[in-house]
């Protein structure tokens, strides 16, 4: 048993209490190599910000637990080195899918879990967040929980059909779950491709597609029926179009892609939504540098010399999305 106390890890708790009641929202970024890694902790420490550094279990399969668990112990003393003198970084299980992988986080150095049970009928749903919930706040972890359903891949779950999370159904999943804080389907959605043509509209100047909005009134509502609770969106990537431009000029084919336009992130980065998750723009943007490297300098064959722009590039985006975006800078 390795508690992420002893890796000088947090967990979400003081957070999130100061993240709803400053109206920001503190930054989920994915990551699955040292790159990624290192960029989000140099934007955590360059801005001052909280972060909270996600493991799915497609990470865990491709870079080993093990290792992503110690990269996170060192994060922080990266971090340290740095010059942050009291990093506040949370190592979070994204989109868990069983309890007994919950579990092994937890006894790995974890500070914060997701169990995933979306797709579970309701009360199925429940009762595994709450067998989560007292493994997990026996060790002082804390546990996101998520209600409705996301359109397109959530992790190992493929969802065909989404459906908004029902208000009315907020105040009974957290008091019997006992969770920490809800996940929660507003009309975000994960990948690149988070609507279809048809279903957004085009901007007659630019001829890009815009995404139809997010229902604002649906959080609102869980606002008030759960007040001061910490909500977490997933599928937040905006999917930048420069990157996307940058990744079809240089070989790429990605059509149409589409994103949550940035406007709307920060308005709910007010509200008590307090971790917005982003994987896919971390992954456009590595992409976009790397295409652009190999397009410009086809004999470079060094590793080093392409991941440098692709983490230098990562790392403006974090910083983008710190500052400008969920507003968690200067917050240590
Ligand atoms: O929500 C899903 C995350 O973007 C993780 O994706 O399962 O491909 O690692 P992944
Ligand atoms: P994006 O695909 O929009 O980056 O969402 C990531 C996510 O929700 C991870 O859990
Ligand atoms: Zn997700």
């Amino acid at each position: 048993m390795t508690s992420y106390k002893e890796l000088g890890l947090v967990n979400t708790k003081e957070m999130f209490k100061k993240a709803v009641a400053g109206g920001y929202a503190i930054p989920a970024f994915n990551f699955n190599t040292l790159e990624q890694m290192q960029a989000i902790v140099q934007a955590a420490v360059e801005t001052k910000s909280p972060v909270i550094m996600q493991v799915s279990k497609g990470a865990r399969n491709y870079a080993n637990g093990t290792i992503l668990r110690y990269m996170a112990q060192g994060a922080v003393e990266y971090a340290k080195e740095l010059g942050c003198e009291n990093p506040q970084i949370v190592l979070h299980l994204d989109h868990g899918d069983s309890f007994e992988l919950c579990k092994d986080c937890i006894d790995n150095g974890f500070s914060s879990v997701m169990f995933d049970g979306s797709a579970l009928p309701y009360e199925d749903n429940i009762r595994i967040t709450k067998q989560v919930v007292e493994y997990a706040h026996a060790h002082d972890v804390t546990v996101e929980a998520e209600l409705g359903v996301l359109a397109g891949v959530e992790d190992e779950v493929q969802a065909e059909e989404s459906h908004y999370t029902k208000p009315e159904e907020v105040i009974d999943f957290a008091t019997r779950s006992g969770c920490d804080s809800l996940a929660i389907s507003i009309g975000t959605s994960h990948g690149a491709y988070k609507f279809t043509p048809e279903q957004c509209t085009r901007d007659p100047k630019t001829g890009k597609l815009v995404p139809p909005p997010l229902a604002f009134d649906i959080l609102h509502e869980i606002e008030k029926k759960l007040p001061g609770f910490p909500i977490v969106l997933h599928g937040s990537s905006s999917v930048p179009q420069d990157e996307v431009d940058t990744i079809n000029a240089h070989g790429g084919k990605l059509p149409d892609a589409v994103g949550i336009p940035e406007e709307q992130l920060r308005e709910a980065s007010k509200s008590a939504v307090c971790k917005i998750n982003i994987d896919s723009d971390s992954r456009l943007a590595m992409t976009a540098a790397i295409r652009k490297h190999f397009d410009e300098k086809p004999g470079d064959f060094d590793p080093r010399q392409y991941l440098k722009p692709a983490r230098e590039n990562m790392k403006k985006m974090y910083i983008h999305k710190i500052v400008e975006v969920l507003g968690s800078d200067n917050k240590l």
